[in-house]
């Protein structure tokens, strides 16, 4: 493979039309390439211009006349029947708001009351330890107010933990440091046919690759829960609000029971604007809604989401699937032939069906240095303590041609020494 056959692949990729939906230039020109889309995704073209489309005519001249003429009160919905289109969801059935983390918060406690009500003596949260830190957290907290147990596990020990005691499983489908990958349909059957409920965390996944929450058709295989986040392969910008889905068999049950989630707020309500002092929750997936959502932030993340709905044309998640495969298949040859000999090892799965869109190296003890002297030489990831270099591909903007560059780059890192300098050190808060 030689970077005159990268430029060859590019020529001939089929999501190559889609590059210029982003606000790429600046950093073309100044040579950087972006290999962080899984932790932020580049701003798409539109972005600037539709915020300021808000700011200046919706809230400027519309005043707060949008709320219900611009349609600002149903944009949740709206944007969650798109978002719901990458992830094998229905209309109405996913809702955007708040954190990755509120969202679970509210999500997970939605299948504890279920867990509770149906099978009392199961007293088991499963999650690995490897799990996102804020999921463990926030599972932590809500089994300690039920009486429950949150029991932490090794991947390679879930399987082994799907029994009569577990109540919900809780896994994240792609692995935020090492990309590895479930197979959700798989592992969600083998929850069901315990009997337990099947929360899935979609942060690394969304926009990344096919995902059929509804299983495919399947019953069996039909997740209970999901959330997942705006700010990475859905390109909603910095804090970008995050989404929550539920089962239609589980939100019309609520509806029967009138089930309240614990953040009960004014817009989950049945009727915001009849103010009653009582709360009566919203049907379905409204009532997972706590307060006012942030528009100009939904305004970004809408046309995140149809950054990602533009390549239905293109062969749609399929296709960028398939690209990512190549993307991370290649990175991966060129960094082990490259760059050998300098302390890198594989810390992804080797087997790209149990790997997501990132790839992760691990580096025995200056692993930050070496990302941060990487970084200087303009090719942009992230390190994720204790020792990974995490390198993300996004199909829609990342070019075979980058991988190239990229990986020529860290080898130049690497056999300079360069990152032995005391400056790339020096620890940032955010790594
Ligand atoms: C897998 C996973 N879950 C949850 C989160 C937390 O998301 P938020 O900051 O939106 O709560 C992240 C953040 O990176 C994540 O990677």
């Amino acid at each position: 493979m030689t970077r005159h056959d990268c430029l060859a692949r590019d020529a001939s990729d089929p999501l190559a039309p889609l590059r210029h939906r982003f606000a790429l230039e600046r950093s073309d020109e100044q040579g950087v390439i972006y290999l962080d889309g899984n932790s932020l995704g580049v701003p798409p073209a539109v972005t600037a211009d539709r915020v300021r489309q808000v700011v200046e005519d919706e809230w400027g001249v519309g005043l707060i006349r949008s709320w219900n003429s611009a349609g600002w009160i149903r944009l949740s919905q709206r944007i969650g029947d798109k978002i719901a289109r990458l992830v094998g969801a229905g209309p109405g059935e996913l809702i955007v708001a708040d954190s990755t983390s509120v969202n679970l918060f509210k999500i997970l406690s939605a299948a504890i009351a279920i867990a509770k009500a149906d099978s009392p003596e199961r007293r088991h949260i499963v999650s690995e330890r490897s799990n996102f830190p804020s999921d463990l957290y926030i599972a932590d907290t809500l089994a300690r107010a039920h009486g429950l147990a949150l029991t932490l596990v090794d991947e390679d020990e879930v399987s082994g933990h799907i029994d009569d005691g577990l109540a919900i499983l809780l896994l994240t489908h792609v692995n935020y440091r090492t990309g590895r990958m479930h197979r959700m349909a798989e592992v969600t059957r083998a929850a069901h046919a315990a009997g337990a409920l099947m929360i899935w965390d979609l942060a690394h996944s969304a926009g990344a690759m096919p995902v059929r929450l509804d299983g495919g058709g399947a019953i069996e295989a039909a997740a209970d829960f999901a959330v997942g986040c705006g700010y990475k392969y859905l390109n909603g910008g910095p804090g970008a609000p995050a989404f929550a889905w539920a089962h239609p068999r589980h939100t019309a049950r609520m509806d029967r029971e009138a089930w309240r989630q614990p953040l009960s707020g004014w817009l989950g309500h049945a009727a915001p604007f009849e103010f009653t002092a009582d709360y009566k929750p919203g049907m379905g997936m409204t009532r997972f809604i706590c307060g006012t959502p942030p528009i100009l932030s939904l305004a970004a993340l809408e046309c995140g989401v149809e950054t990602v709905l533009a390549a239905e044309d293109h062969g749609g998640l399929a296709a960028i699937r398939h690209k990512s495969i190549a993307l991370t298949e290649l990175f991966i040859e060129l960094v082990e032939s490259r760059c050998a000999g300098h302390g890198l090892a594989l810390a992804s799965p080797r087997d790209a069906d149990e790997r997501g869109s990132h790839v992760a190296f691990a580096h025995p003890t200056d692993g930050y240095a070496v990302m941060q002297a990487l970084i200087a030489r303009g090719v942009i990831g992230d390190f994720r303590a204790p020792d990974i270099l995490r390198f993300g591909f996004t199909p829609l903007y990342t070019r075979f041609v980058d991988v190239w560059d990229a990986a020529d780059r860290l080898h130049g890192a690497l056999a300079s020494g360069e990152w032995r300098e005391s400056r790339f050190s020096v620890r940032a808060a955010v790594t």
